[in-house]
């Protein structure tokens, strides 16, 4: 009788390692999946290093804007993924949900934030006599 409940506790102790490896596997990021979906489809606007200057930009307009720009790093994770899965109307950035997996889509913003130096501060102010 123990014993079942000592099997019973570990299949769930395993049971729940693996819905949590699951779950977090699909909240972070991969990069480099981020930059080859955005080497294959994104970087012919949106530049090498996301700054809107792709070889097709100079025959757009509005421009492809630039993501290293303090205007799209405000932006919310909620809204940029808005953006890539729905486009943006009356230009020339379109919706990407049929193509890209949720996850993709998540992975190229991870990617494209990565070109941003600006971040939003933290909600915790570093500790005094902090150097970054
Ligand atoms: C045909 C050119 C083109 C391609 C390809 C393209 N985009 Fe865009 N993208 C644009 C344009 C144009 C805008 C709108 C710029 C503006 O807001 O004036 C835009 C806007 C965006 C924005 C919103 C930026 C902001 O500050 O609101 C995001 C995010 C974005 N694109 C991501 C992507 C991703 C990811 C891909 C590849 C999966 C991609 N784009 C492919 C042209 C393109």
């Amino acid at each position: 009788m123990q014993r079942r409940a000592l099997i019973g506790m570990w299949i769930g102790l395993f049971s729940g390692g693996l819905l949590l490896s699951y779950t977090s596997g699909a909240e972070s990021p991969n990069l480099e999946n981020g930059r080859a979906i955005y080497e294959r489809h994104c970087q012919s606007c949106h530049g090498e290093r996301g700054r809107g200057d792709g070889p097709r930009a100079p025959f757009l307009s509005p421009r492809p804007g630039n993501f290293v720009s303090a205007a799209t790093s405000v932006k919310s994770d909620e809204e940029l993924l808005a953006v890539i899965a729905n486009g943006k109307p009356r230009t020339a950035m379109k919706g990407w949900a049929d193509i890209l997996s949720e996850q993709d889509q998540r992975d190229v913003l991870a990617y494209i934030r990565s070109f941003i130096r600006f971040q939003r501060p933290s909600l915790t102010p570093p500790p005094p006599g902090y150097q970054r």
